[in-house]
């Protein structure tokens, strides 16, 4: 068997909902839900992911077992892509972009597990810890150092030594952890309250911004439009059922989401009587510590959480990682070892700016938005669209739809296959200018999603 290479078709599955199960499901998902209505959001966005984002994901894992190209860049150079061989470019650009700051949140995630593990868990209750912290130069920068050399260790293992096997332990685990803190957090008094909350539709949320909302958050939750499927679909066996795998991802993908969704909603509802559940961003670092204080067995609860979320961010980060390494190996015309030396000096090198933006470099500022923010937004409000875009046009103006269709079907029937010709010709184009544009005018405070 290649080196590089899934030894199973589990394997692979594991590897990309790896990927895909990360930050975006267990933080960004649940205080989404809460903002858009709840129940409408999640209608909306299960629709939403079985159709556009089954086609997205269908396309960009089709497109690297065909090739056999791992990077982008090859990938569109291998199918012609004439003018639109910028798209490669694009699409290379974003986890190269992504990963020093998702591992300097990686970083924020593993600080808080340690305080956990350590037993100082009272400190992160005070309502300017958060903050402390992350103004504080030097903590921050230790941790993305050790969170970034994790990532190193299981590069260096290679495909199916590294990432699989990291994948195929840590996701069931992953899965089994936020069964139980779910399932603990429903038995706390006024928890229903946030249940039925997150559960009821709400006819009057049922608008654009809901549906433009879905759309982004299945883009970065799949992790759609990022070269990550190219990678992964390369390294998949010809013989493997490509349909069925994708589904299984997606299946354990919007289980995550919700299941935090259940973990977070309800837990926030019963403390809080559902205020700051649609806080952003600090309701994982601000709000949940204190919610996990005020539970029986708080400590425990909130150990178990944050080792939860180091699992995510871990596996997607080393999935970004991957995607990065096949990236500099054709740029640079590098070996593997030598491509992830210089991703390891890449990613803590502009990580640390990105944690330094938060105290010594907090001067650094575009339109008000810190280092992180600026990345966050180029990387996902303009790059990822953009390059989603380029594949799909590359599909129906170049490669053509006959030939994904084709390769669906070398390892299986393709059972979906009139919905995603319908979908990749007349849809997916048209919803991504909508993300794209939505996001810059939203960003302008033109509109507000
Ligand atoms: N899908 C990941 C999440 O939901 O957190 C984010 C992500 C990981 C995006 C890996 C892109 C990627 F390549």
């Amino acid at each position: 068997m290649e080196k590089n290479k899934f030894s199973s078709r589990i394997g692979f599955v594991m590897a990309v909902a790896g990927s895909a199960v990360g930050l975006g499901n267990i933080w960004r998902f649940p205080y989404l839900a809460a903002k858009y209505g709840g129940g409408t959001f999640l209608i909306v966005y299960i629709a939403l992911a079985l159709t556009i984002g089954f086609t997205l994901l269908v396309s960009e894992t089709a497109i690297g077992r065909m090739t056999g190209a791992p990077s982008p860049i090859k990938a569109y150079r291998q199918l012609k892509a004439g003018k639109l061989r910028f798209g490669g470019y694009i699409n290379a650009l974003v986890p190269i972009l992504i990963l020093p700051y998702y591992s300097a949140i990686g970083g924020w995630v593993l600080k808080y597990f340690y305080e956990y593990l350590t037993g100082n868990s009272q400190a992160l209750v005070a309502p300017d810890y958060f903050g402390s912290f992350i103004s504080n130069p030097l903590q921050p920068v230790i941790f993305l150092m050790a969170f970034t050399g994790i990532c190193y260790a299981i590069i260096t293992q290679g495909v199916k030594d590294g990432i699989e096997k990291m994948s195929l332990i840590l996701m069931p685990v992953l899965i089994v952890l936020a069964v139980f803190i779910s399932g603990y957090t429903l038995t706390t008094p006024g928890a229903m309250e946030g249940v039925k909350y997150y559960l009821s539709i709400k006819p009057e949320y049922f608008n654009i911004s809901t549906v433009v909302a879905a759309l982004g958050q299945i883009f970065y939750s799949l992790s759609i439009g990022m070269g990550i499927l190219i990678t992964f679909g390369s390294y998949m066996d010809k013989k493997d059922d490509l349909e069925s795998s994708i589904g299984q991802i997606e299946i354990m993908d919007t289980l995550i989401a919700f299941l935090a969704g259940m973990m977070i909603i309800p837990a926030v509802f019963a403390f809080s009587n559902g205020a700051n559940v649609a806080a952003g961003p600090s309701l994982m670092f601000i709000t949940l510590p204190q919610v996990f204080a005020s539970m029986a067995f708080g400590n425990i609860v909130g150990l178990v959480f944050f080792l939860l979320v180091f699992f995510a961010a871990l596996t997607s980060a080393v999935s970004l990682y991957e995607a990065n390494v096949a990236i500099v190996e054709e740029v640079f015309q590098i070996g593997r070892k030598k491509a992830n030396h210089m991703l390891f000096v890449w990613t803590f090198g502009i990580g640390m700016l990105v944690a330094l933006g938060f105290n010594v470099l907090s001067f650094v500022q575009v339109a008000g938005m810190s280092i992180l923010d600026m990345l966050d937004f180029v990387t996902n409000s303009i790059f990822m669209p953009i390059g989603a875009l380029c594949t799909v046009l590359l599909i129906v103006f170049v490669v053509k739809t006959d030939k994904i269709v084709a390769e669906v079907k070398v390892s299986s029937k393709f059972i979906r296959e009139k919905v995603y010709r319908f979908l990749v010709k007349y849809i997916a184009a048209p919803a991504l200018i909508v993300i794209l544009v939505s996001f810059i005018l939203a960003s302008l405070k033109i509109i507000s999603i």
